[in-house]
């Protein structure tokens, strides 16, 4: 007999999104890796044995064993993007929006990005903390049990620095993992409406050298398994491919893995720079034009799709992940959580939705919520699968059949969370 810390028997549906280290594409987003009457063996913070009930039971003893009573276990939700960090709400314009307002019109009136920048910056730090904490409590009661985070929210130096610590801080404190992105292109401030290559200029002279010297200081106390990522929002009205690529190939030249905003109203020809750069993923991918869009399913930059923010917005056009998925490309889907677009916590309203709006098949939205999420992160080798190895983040759903996390809509369907192999209650 061998000893583990916490044993998971009898799961109706076990489903472990083996891979061996690579994403899965194609036809392959379809293999769960079913297990039935499966179980989890953990020790510490890792799994140490995933397979039939059987044997497990046979070969460890546990202090503490669950007893998944025929229930799916699967892997925790990764959730590739979000901008939960932030103040305030946006619910006036939500109601201008259902009234007419399109949400580039309400950006270049002042509102939409800068009324939350107003908000964020005027919030003392600690209270901004709180409000955002109460969010990721929300996401990890729904099944996320790593998050990216952008900063964005600040548009100057000392703003985007202190949102930078903000996610470092909520990391500490939070059950979740966080992984943080630089997004100080992600609007142009008040302060230089219309001088939008003064505010590049400054995000690649002094933002971008200030936030890699706090990582280095950062990582150099506590490795991370994950790198610090850029972000550009790269549209029409914030910022053009030109600028997105300076600043792009200044975060790149400091060490920073890349992610880009692209076509999410616009096609710029961003999802071709993405690829160029050898960006880790490329996000929303609305109005990609088709060859970019097969260039993309031919690279290994991840497409993070956010069937939330179409929804979000009232809009009919998703992106066509199908299409992608059929290319052999990486799809991955993320909440986009933010104020302005999608207020969305859950990613089991995600996955029922990319089903609906992009047809996908269940299996493949799990899949591309999961393994896939972790590969669009740098994190495909520590989470997104029930692998030997792999950190112990597990998710035991009310329901025994895991169509029930597409199927149904609007309740939780997750009970039980399992985060580096602790119970969480
Ligand atoms: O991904 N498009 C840029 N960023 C967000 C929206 C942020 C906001 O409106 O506050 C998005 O949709
Ligand atoms: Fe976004």
């Amino acid at each position: 007999m061998m000893d583990a810390d916490l044993l998971i028997l009898h799961a109706g549906q076990l489903l472990t999104i083996a891979s061996a280290g690579e994403p899965k594409r194609g036809p392959a987003m379809s293999e769960l890796g079913l297990v039935e009457d499966g179980a989890v063996a953990i020790q510490g913070e890792r799994i140490v044995a995933v397979g039939p009930s059987e044997p497990i039971q046979r070969q460890y003893r546990a202090a503490t064993v669950l007893e998944a009573q025929g229930q799916v276990v699967l892997p925790g939700f990764v959730d590739p993007h979000t901008h939960v960090l932030f103040a305030g709400d946006r619910a006036g314009e939500f109601e201008l929006r259902l009234r007419g307002a399109s949400y580039m019109e309400i950006m270049e009136a002042g509102g939409g990005i800068q009324s939350t920048v107003n908000a964020t910056r005027s919030t003392p730090h600690e209270q901004l903390l709180e409000q955002s904490r109460a969010r990721l409590d929300h996401m990890l009661a729904h099944g996320t049990t790593t998050a990216e985070v952008k900063t964005g929210y600040a548009l100057n130096k000392a703003g985007e620095l202190r949102l930078l610590r903000g996610i470092l801080e909520l990391d500490q404190r939070h059950p979740m993992d966080l992984v943080p992105t630089f997004l100080g292109a992600h609007a142009v401030p008040k302060e230089l409406r219309d001088h939008t290559e003064d505010y590049v200029q400054q995000v690649v002279e002094e933002m971008l050298p200030a936030v890699a010297a706090l990582w280095a200081e950062e990582t150099a106390s506590r490795p991370r398994p994950a790198p610090l990522f850029c972000d550009v929002f790269c549209e029409k009205g914030a910022f053009d491919l030109a600028q997105s690529r300076r600043i792009l190939e200044r975060a790149r030249h400091l060490g920073l893995a890349l992610k880009i905003h692209v076509d999410e109203f616009e096609a710029l020809g961003g999802t071709s720079l993405a690829v160029e750069m050898g960006a880790i993923s490329a996000d929303h991918l609305v109005s990609t034009p088709e060859e970019e869009l097969l260039a993309l399913a031919q690279s290994s930059t991840v497409a993070v799709a956010l069937p939330g923010t179409p929804f979000g917005l009232g809009q009919r056009h998703y992106t066509p992940a199908r299409r992608l998925i059929d290319a052999g490309g990486v799809l991955a889907v993320a909440s986009d959580l933010n104020p302005g677009t999608c207020y969305c916590e859950s990613m089991p309203f995600i996955i029922a939705l990319a089903c609906r709006s992009m047809r996908l098949s269940p299996a493949e939205a799990i899949v591309a919520a999961t393994l896939n999420a972790a590969h669009a992160l740098g994190l495909g080798r520590h989470v997104g699968s029930l692998e030997v190895g792999k950190q112990a983040d597990l998710l035991l759903l009310q329901v025994a059949d895991y169509r029930h996390l597409a199927y149904r809509f609007g309740t939780n369907p997750v009970e039980t969370v399992v985060k580096r192999g602790k119970l969480l209650e």
